[in-house]
C-alpha cells in the first residue's frame, strides 16, 4: 500500500534527480559542483545523519523511522551522510546487498526520498571505494550522492563536503588487520595538497551568505576519537581564514555542539545513525562544549538568508538541543 501511494513521489524525484545531474558543472575551481534549488521563498531545510550502515541494527532503522517523520514535518530538501556509510568495511562493488540493507530498505519515508549528499569514513575506504563512487548506485537508487570531494550550491548556502580520511596518518602507518582502498589518493600529499588548494579556492570563490563544510572526521570533539590532528592543522586554518559557519562531521558516534572562543566556527557532531554509547567522554572547556549526547540521534538545520537553525533529536524525535544564529546585514558597513 505504502509503496503504491509513493509511486507519483518517486517520478517526480527521478525527474529531479536528472535535472541535478544535468546541472552539475564546472567552474575554475577544481571542486566538482552540483545545484541544490532553494524553496521558492529561499529557505532551505535538511537533515543530517552519519556512521549508520549496520543493515538496521543498533537501532539505525528506530533512528531512520524518526527521521521520517521529522523530515516530513519540517519538509526538507535534501539529506547529508557524514560518512561510515556502511559498515564495518565499507561494500565490495555496486551489487553488494548492504547497499539495499543499510540504505535504501532502510530510509523508505516518503521525506527522506530526496537527494542523499554523501562523504566516505574510515569504514567506506575498507571497502571498495569506486563502488561508492559508482554511478551504479545512483541507477539502483536514484537518492544516492557520493563524490569524493564536491560543493553543493544551494544559492544562500555553499556546502562544502572534504574527503578527509586521507588525511589521517594512522590510517597508513598502523593500518592493523584493515586493508585502506587507496586507488586515486596516492601519492598522498600530492593529493592532499591539492584538496586543500581547491577547498581554499572553492572557499574564496563562494559568494554565498552561508558557507558549511562536512568532512567525515572531528575537528573539535570530546568523544571516543577526540581532535583530529591533521585536520586541525591542515583543514582548519582554511576554515578559519574563509570565516566558515559551520564544521559538520561525523566519526564519534554522539551528538555535540562545540563553540570556539577564537573564531565563529560551530563544530556540529552528527554520528548518531546506529550504535552508539561508547560512554567515554573527556573533559572540555565549558564556555566552548555546548551540547553532549552520548547516544543516537540525528541533526536539522534550517537555513534563510538571515537566519541558521540547528535542532538535535533523538531516536523518538525528542529535541535534545537547540541553537540559532543570525547574519548581519553584509552591506550595513558600507
Ligand atoms: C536503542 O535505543 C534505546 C533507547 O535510546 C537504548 O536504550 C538502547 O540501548 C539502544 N540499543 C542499542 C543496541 O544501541
Amino acid at each position: 500500500m505504502d509503496s503504491l501511494r509513493e509511486k507519483p513521489i518517486e517520478f517526480i524525484f527521478s525527474v529531479f534527480c536528472l535535472i541535478i545531474l544535468l546541472s552539475a558543472r564546472n567552474s575554475t575551481a577544481d571542486l566538482p559542483r552540483l545545484i541544490q534549488p532553494p524553496k521558492s521563498d529561499g529557505t532551505l531545510s535538511f537533515l543530517v545523519v552519519g556512521d549508520w550502515g549496520r543493515r538496521g541494527s543498533y537501532n539505525q532503522s528506530q533512528v531512520a523511522l524518526q527521521m521520517g517523520k521529522t523530515g516530513k514535518d519540517l519538509n526538507i530538501d535534501f539529506i547529508i551522510s557524514t560518512g561510515d556509510n556502511f559498515y564495518d568495511d565499507g561494500i565490495i562493488s555496486p551489487y553488494d546487498s548492504q547497499f539495499q540493507d543499510s540504505f535504501t530498505n532502510i530510509y523508505t519515508a516518503s521525506s527522506l526520498q530526496k537527494p542523499w549528499y554523501n562523504v566516505l569514513g574510515n569504514h567506506d575506504y575498507r571497502g571498495n571505494v569506486d563502488a561508492q563512487l559508482s554511478h551504479m548506485l545512483r541507477d539502483l537508487d536514484c537518492r544516492w550522492i557520493c563524490l569524493r570531494s564536491y560543493v553543493v550550491n544551494a544559492e544562500i548556502v555553499d556546502i562544502f563536503f572534504v574527503d578527509t580520511t586521507p588525511f589521517v596518518d594512522k590510517y597508513f602507518a598502523e593500518p592493523k588487520d584493515h586493508v585502506y582502498d587507496w586507488r586515486g589518493v596516492l601519492p598522498r600529499n600530492k593529493y592532499l595538497n591539492n584538496l586543500l588548494t581547491d577547498v581554499d579556492v572553492a572557499l574564496q570563490e563562494s559568494v554565498a551568505k552561508w558557507k558549511i563544510v562536512v568532512g567525515h572526521h572531528t575537528i573539535r570533539s570530546a568523544g571516543h576519537h577526540g581532535i583530529t590532528k591533521e585536520l586541525e592543522k591542515q583543514l582548519l586554518p582554511i576554515l578559519e581564514a574563509n570565516e566558515v559557519d559551520l564544521y559538520i562531521n561525523g566519526h564519534d558516534h554522539c551528538l555535540e555542539h562545540i563553540s570556539s572562543i577564537n573564531s565563529g566556527i560551530q563544530f556540529m557532531t552528527s554520528g548518531g545513525g546506529s550504535k552508539a554509547w561508547k560512554g567515554d567522554v573527556q573533559k572540555w572547556d565549558p564556555q566552548e562544549m555546548r551540547f553532549y549526547y552520548d547516544g543516537q540521534g540525528f541533526m536539522s538545520i534550517y537555513i534563510s538568508e538571515a537566519e541558521l537553525r540547528v535542532v538535535f533529536y533523538d531516536g523518538f524525535g525528542r529535541v535534545l538541543h537547540r541553537w540559532n544564529t543570525y547574519k548581519k546585514g553584509i552591506y550595513s558597513g558600507i
